[in-house]
């Protein structure tokens, strides 16, 4: 009798250390058929419910409210331009056989000198215009990415001889990826702390914002090099670089042309289809991403007041390109689509077209119109097939025949 009281106190005590274990176990659905039903909101409905009835309305005063809504709820309000920021050619030399030209541009955003970020530029040598660029940050280094070019993630020989330009710098150069980023001393080079520490201007801003004020930075040296068409400039970047890219064009309109690269959540994938990862699971793996308004929607998707196809719809009218690959199920390829097909209605306002009506097979870009989008065989990464897909594309945006 003892021992069966004890077996089932013991019992009980097992299933309510297992209960607060499932509590806090984040569900990860992979089904398709486990999507919650949900229904995505409009963004052509004004915060006060009306409607938006033209092109004007949604540039003069629609865009700046869903903009609002992620930079108040998501990511953080990204800062303007510094003063004081002033640009250094560290280096410049001639590379791949006089394919091109590589420069070190270093970008100080103060006048001490004390604070800045490197940039890296490839330009084709032989141009006779300013060329058009693709901008985006890089997960190693800059110098990392030279050695990567083999292993096709910046593929400078295959842009270069496209006659395109293409300036990257470390993501880690202007915010660190770390939990603890915030935390720095107020005097550094960005290099060493991260630029939310030093230029706290933003508030409370994750590092998606950091990392998007970095590329704005990037754009304002590109404007003052006589090599570069500065207003053919298209952000790039690859997962959370890819977050940090289409947050970038959002705020940021100079950018002529976005493209996101298997972005996934809080990129480009619909929140609301809460299938790979999910808001709990990337708010807590990667907390400092995001402002901490962001933390009340851990579970809760559906509350949220915008889903990711407003992000990519701030995007238009100017040409979006958002990628996927078929193994990239974390990242939901199926959502990343579908955010780009429900962006239509904004660049419709326009007269502009986006993706045709059907999730692409693998390898059948669709291209031919200003939204685009592209399915990859293969695993989580940006290879040289996605580069090709983008310079096609890119090609006919900013170099009509
Ligand atoms: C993790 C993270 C993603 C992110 C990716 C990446 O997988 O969960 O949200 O996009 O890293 O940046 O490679």
């Amino acid at each position: 009798m003892v021992r069966t009281l004890k077996c089932m106190l013991l019992t009980g005590l097992f299933s309510l250390f297992m209960g607060s274990l499932v509590a806090q176990e984040i569900v990860i659905n992979y089904d398709e058929a486990k999507i919650p039903a949900y229904e995505l909101p409009d963004p052509l409905i004004f915060n006060n419910g009306k409607k938006v009835a033209n092109a004007d309305e949604w540039t003069e005063k629609r865009r700046a409210e869903i903009l609002e809504i992620f930079a108040q709820e998501m990511y953080g309000h990204v800062p303007a331009r510094p003063d004081g920021q002033h640009f250094k050619v560290l280096r410049e030399e001639t590379v791949y056989e006089g394919l091109g030209i590589r420069k070190v541009v270093r970008i100080f955003l103060d006048e001490t000198g004390k604070h800045w970020f490197d940039v890296l530029m490839h330009l084709p040598k032989h141009a006779s215009k300013p060329v058009p660029m693709f901008a985006g940050l890089n997960f190693k280094s800059n110098d990392a990415t030279l050695d990567e070019r083999a292993g096709s993630r910046w593929p400078y020989e295959l842009i270069l001889k496209a006659g395109f330009g293409v300036a990257t710098a470390w993501r880690d150069a202007v915010e660190p990826d770390g939990k603890d980023s915030m935390i720095g001393e107020a005097d550094f080079a960005c290099k060493d702390g991260g630029v939310r520490a030093w230029y706290n201007q933003g508030g409370d801003w994750g590092a998606i914002s950091a990392w998007a004020w970095g590329l704005s930075r990037i754009l304002d040296y590109l404007q003052t090099d006589k090599a570069v068409d500065a207003s053919k400039v298209t952000v790039i970047g690859h997962s959370r670089l890819g977050k940090a890219a289409l947050w970038a064009g959002a705020n940021d309109t100079r950018f002529a042309m976005v493209i996101s690269n298997c972005s996934g959540c809080c990129g480009a994938a619909i929140s609301r289809r809460v299938i790979g990862e999910n808001f709990a699971r990337i708010d807590t793996s990667f907390p400092h991403w995001f402002t901490r308004e962001f933390d009340k929607y851990k579970n809760k998707e559906a509350n949220f007041p915008a889903d990711q196809h407003w992000l990519a719809a701030l995007a238009a009218p100017r040409p979006l390109y958002i990628a996927s690959a078929t193994e990239d199920l974390w990242a939901d390829p199926k959502g990343e689509w579908l955010a780009a097909l429900h962006a239509a209605p904004v660049y419709a306002l326009f007269g502009k077209k986006g993706v045709k009506a059907n999730f692409p097979a693998p390898e059948c870009p669709d291209f031919s119109e200003t939204v685009a989008y592209h399915l990859r065989t293969g695993k989580h990464d940006i290879t040289a097939y996605d580069w090709q897909q983008y310079i096609h594309f890119a090609q006919r945006i900013y170099q009509p025949k």
